[in-house]
């Protein structure tokens, strides 16, 4: 196992409870990068339903993923050259990347040019295995859960509020379904690592989980945050 070189911050858990939020605000206040591992597998996803591959072949989606040509500007995703940001947040897009996710080849051609985001002077990682397969080293590990009807409700007022369409029930079963394909594939399953820390965020502003994550950072990295 790689020796951390850096200091990392890991943030798993399932989707809407403002993982994404927090790791990017976690980063920015720490002066850190951030990774946004979702958007890997969102991008495989888009990228492997325009090629009019099949999802569910794990050999074309690792050699896919192998040659994904994938680029980040700023808080921006690109493929090929392409800021494809905005159709890798769409539900469609989620469920793609819940599926090309699951496959074991796939999360293994990712798996070191994730590591390689561990860079100076640190890295809050966001994701479902950052704690428990990629970053198993990171001294600082956090699982971030909210009930499906927070979440999916928290996804319904961020839909409404681009002006989409969107029904509560088909979220709150969406959510569900994602969860459960999460949590039981064979392959770095959504599962907290064993020295996670957990936190619900059902009842916390984004503001109060950042406040809380903090106390953790500043007890475990005391040289780096003041
Ligand atoms: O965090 P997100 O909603 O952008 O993730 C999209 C999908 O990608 C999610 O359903 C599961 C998968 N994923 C994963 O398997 N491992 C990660 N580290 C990040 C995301």
């Amino acid at each position: 196992m790689t020796l951390l070189s850096v200091p990392v911050v890991t943030i798993d858990g399932p989707s809407g409870t403002g993982k994404g939020t927090l790791a990017e605000a976690l980063a920015a206040h720490l002066g850190w990068h951030c990774l946004d591992s979702g958007a890997l597998y969102r991008a495989l996803g888009l990228a492997a339903e325009r090629e009019g591959l099949a999802l569910d072949d794990p050999e074309a989606m690792a050699s896919l993923a192998a040659r994904l040509p994938l680029g980040f500007a700023g808080r921006r995703v690109l493929l090929d050259g392409e800021d494809v940001s905005d159709a890798i947040r769409t539900e469609r897009a989620g469920m793609a990347a819940s599926r090309v996710a699951a496959h074991a080849p796939v999360r293994a051609a990712l798996l070191e040019w994730q590591r390689r985001q561990a860079l100076a002077p640190g890295l809050v990682a966001d994701g479902r295995d950052m704690g428990s397969v990629v970053f198993p080293l990171a001294p600082l590990k956090i699982f971030l859960d909210a009930s499906p009807e927070v979440r999916a409700d928290r996804r319904y007022k961020q839909l409404k509020e681009k002006g989409l369409d969107a029904s509560l029930p088909d979220l709150i079963r969406d959510i569900c379904e994602r969860d459960q394909r999460d949590r039981s594939r064979a392959t770095a399953p959504l599962r907290p690592a064993t020295d996670a820390i957990m936190l619900d965020s059902s009842t916390m502003s984004i503001a109060e989980v950042l406040d809380r994550v903090l106390e953790e950072v500043r007890r475990v990295f005391p040289e780096q945050v003041s």
